[in-house]
C-alpha cells in the first residue's frame, strides 16, 4: 500500500515537470477558459472552436436567472388582433421568444370576426381560451372552443384561429426547448385533445368533494393524455393543472425544478403566492415575495424556490399552472418536495 503512495507521489512530480504541461499561447475568456488560437502553427480549423476550462470555475456555470415576473392582462386587452409574446429572452440568453428554458408563452388577441395565424416549430402547444368563441383549423381539422377550455396540438404546420366575438387566448409550446436544441419536429407525439371548460369544472369540483379532500396539499385535477400516460401530463414536455383554492384557505409550501408559468382564471386580488429560498422551522417560508393573483394575468415562479398560495378572502379561487415538469418527470429531475 505504502509502495502505491509513493507511485503516486512520483507520479504527481512527473506530471507537474513534464513538458506535456508547459502553458500554451492561447487566450482564456472571461471564465477561464482557454480558447484555441489559430495563429498557432500547431492550431488547425478542426480545433477552432474548442476551449479548455479549468474544472473549478467552470463546473458550476452562472446562468442567468429566471425572472419571478408577472404578465399583466392588459397585453391581450389591445385593440387590435396580434401574437403578445411573454418574452423574456435577453433575461434568459435565448435566441428566441422564450418564458423559461423550456417554454415559449403568449396571448392570442383576436377580434371579434377576426382571424389569426399561428406557426410554431414546437413539439407541444396548449391553447386556453380566457374569453371568446371560435375555432382552431389545422392540419388535424377543425376544433370548436369557448371561454374556459383548453386544448392541444402536437406539432404541425400554420394554424389559424377564428373568433366569433372578442376572444383572448393563453398559447404556451415548448418552442424555447426545440429551438435550443436546433431541431425540427418529425412526428407528432401525440394526438390534439379538447378538455372542455365545463368538463373540468365537474371534474373539479368531483375530486373537491372526496373524503379527506381538504387535508391534500391541494384541490387540483391534473390534464393528461392517452400517448403520455408514463408522465401522466397534458403532452411529453408540458404539465397543466387547474387549481381550486377556495376563500380562506392555503396550501402549504412546495418547490420543483420545473419552471411553473401560472395562469390567474378567477381570483380575488388579495389573494397571492409566496416565493421564498428557504423554510423556517416550522416549514413557513422565510422573507418571501408576495405575487398578487390577478384574473387573466400570468406570474413565472422560478424554479427551485419554495412557493405557497394564500386566499384570505371569501371568494373561491382558481389558477392554472402550466410547467415543463412532464420533460422533468420523464427526465428523472423534477424532485418534488412538500414542506
Ligand atoms: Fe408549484
Amino acid at each position: 500500500m505504502i509502495q502505491n503512495i509513493d507511485q503516486k507521489s512520483k507520479q504527481a512530480t512527473s506530471f507537474h515537470k513534464s513538458p506535456l504541461l508547459e502553458p500554451g499561447s492561447s487566450t482564456r475568456d472571461e471564465r477561464g477558459g482557454v480558447i484555441s488560437d489559430l495563429q498557432s502553427n500547431s492550431t488547425t480549423q478542426w480545433e477552432a472552436n474548442s476551449i479548455y476550462y479549468e474544472f473549478s470555475v467552470a463546473v458550476a456555470p452562472k446562468l442567468p436567472k429566471i425572472p419571478c415576473i408577472t404578465f399583466d392582462r392588459e397585453l391581450h386587452q389591445q385593440e387590435t388582433t396580434a401574437i403578445i409574446p411573454l418574452d423574456l429572452s435577453p433575461q434568459l440568453q435565448s435566441t428566441a421568444p422564450a418564458t423559461s428554458p423550456v417554454i415559449s408563452a403568449y396571448f392570442l388577441r383576436i377580434c371579434p370576426q377576426e382571424s389569426l395565424k399561428t406557426n410554431s416549430l414546437a413539439t407541444a402547444q396548449l391553447f386556453y381560451v380566457i374569453r371568446g368563441r371560435g375555432k382552431t383549423e389545422s392540419e388535424y381539422g377543425t376544433m370548436e372552443w369557448s371561454k374556459g377550455d383548453l386544448f392541444t396540438l402536437p406539432s404541425c404546420g400554420e394554424v389559424i384561429h377564428s373568433s366569433s366575438e372578442d376572444t383572448a387566448i393563453y398559447w404556451v409550446t415548448d418552442a424555447a426547448l426545440v429551438n435550443y436544441l436546433g431541431v425540427r419536429p418529425t412526428k407528432p407525439r401525440f394526438q390534439p385533445c379538447l378538455y372542455p371548460g365545463d368538463r373540468i369544472f365537474s371534474e373539479l369540483k368531483q375530486i373537491a368533494q372526496e373524503p379527506g379532500a381538504s387535508k391534500r396539499n391541494r384541490i387540483g385535477v391534473l390534464f393528461g393524455n392517452k400517448a403520455t400516460q408514463l408522465t401522466c401530463s397534458l403532452t411529453h414536455t408540458l404539465w397543466a393543472l387547474m387549481v381550486y383554492l377556495p376563500g380562506g384557505t392555503e396550501q402549504k409550501p412546495h418547490r420543483h425544478n420545473s419552471v411553473a408559468l401560472d395562469l390567474v382564471i378567477d381570483a380575488p386580488e388579495s389573494a397571492y403566492t409566496l416565493v421564498g429560498k428557504s423554510l423556517d422551522a416550522e416549514g413557513k417560508i422565510v422573507n418571501g415575495e408576495r405575487i398578487y393573483w390577478k384574473s387573466g394575468s400570468v406570474f413565472v415562479t422560478p424554479p427551485g424556490l419554495w412557493h405557497s398560495h394564500h386566499n384570505d378572502s371569501d371568494r373561491d379561487a382558481f389558477i392554472l399552472p402550466i410547467q415543463d415538469a412532464a420533460f422533468q418527470s420523464y427526465m428523472r429531475t423534477l424532485d418534488q418536495r412538500w414542506s
